[in-house]
């Protein structure tokens, strides 16, 4: 579904460029959860913004479903991004002038999807993730579990294949990102999406059926797509 091959992405500081990502591939494929795990400064977000084509890389290719996305235009890359990705932040960026239902309807409404069409798939991406209930409530009326849960169906709404979430529970108390985390399964069981999921908290990333490390640029450990560990491999394969 997504590959990446040998993606860099160097940032210019005055006269000298000075590289963040230094040569990552990766292929994930549909249904696929993984976690992304790595000191602070070593360049998940920047990847995490390659991923979901909101910048661009300085060489490499990312490719969705074998189409490098290098080659698309601006307003192609909105077009691929708003299709195919859903994301979810640390500090959730709901707008705090619309109600969670208006929040959730943006996705569409930058698609040009019609208000009726908007509201009634806005209200059904508010019920999967149990917010119904709160469709009319503004993002400051909310606690910050139930913010996070509007944010998943802000994601979801637009039936993206994959959600990039980038700490996603680092605002959250143990309980509450526990329980986001839990609707993060469910939802990729329900409709197979897949996730790529920026953490710190071990917990986190331990439920994830695979697990990469990145470390000054580059990923240093990938568990793979087929997790022997969890399948009960023999002990002298295991690391
Ligand atoms: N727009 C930018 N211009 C210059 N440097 C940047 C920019 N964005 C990020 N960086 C630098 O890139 C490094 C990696 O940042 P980031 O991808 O946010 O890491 P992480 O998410 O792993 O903490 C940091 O040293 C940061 O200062
Ligand atoms: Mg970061």
């Amino acid at each position: 579904m997504l590959e990446l091959v040998d993606v860099r992405k160097a940032y210019k500081v005055g006269p000298v460029e000075i590289p963040i990502v230094k040569g990552v591939s990766l292929t994930l494929n549909a249904r696929e959860i993984v976690s992304i795990m790595g000191a602070s400064g070593s360049g998940k977000t920047t990847l995490m913004n390659l991923i979901g084509l909101l910048d661009r890389p300085t060489s490499g290719e990312v490719r969705y479903n074998g189409a490098n996305a290098a080659d698309a235009a601006a307003d192609e890359l909105a077009s691929i991004r708003n299709r195919q990705v859903g994301f979810v932040f640390q500090q959730f960026f709901l707008l705090p002038r619309l109600t969670a239902r208006e929040n959730v309807e943006l996705p569409l409404t930058y698609r040009g999807v019609g208000e009726a069409e908007r509201r009634r798939r806005a209200s059904i991406a508010l019920e999967r993730v149990g917010m119904a209930k709160r469709e009319k409530h503004r993002p400051m009326a909310l606690s910050g579990g139930e913010r996070q849960r509007v944010a998943i169906a802000r994601a979801i709404v637009g039936e993206p294949s994959l959600i990039l979430a980038d700490e996603p529970t680092g605002a959250l108390d143990t309980k509450t990102g526990a329980e986001v985390m839990a609707l993060f399964k469910e939802l990729n069981t329900e409709a197979g999406t897949a996730l790529v999921i920026v953490t710190h908290d071990p917990q986190v990333a331990q439920q994830c059926p695979r697990r990469v490390v990145m470390s000054d640029g580059v990923l240093v450990h990938d568990s793979g797509t087929f997790d022997h560990h969890r399948a009960g491999a023999p002990a002298e394969t295991r690391p």
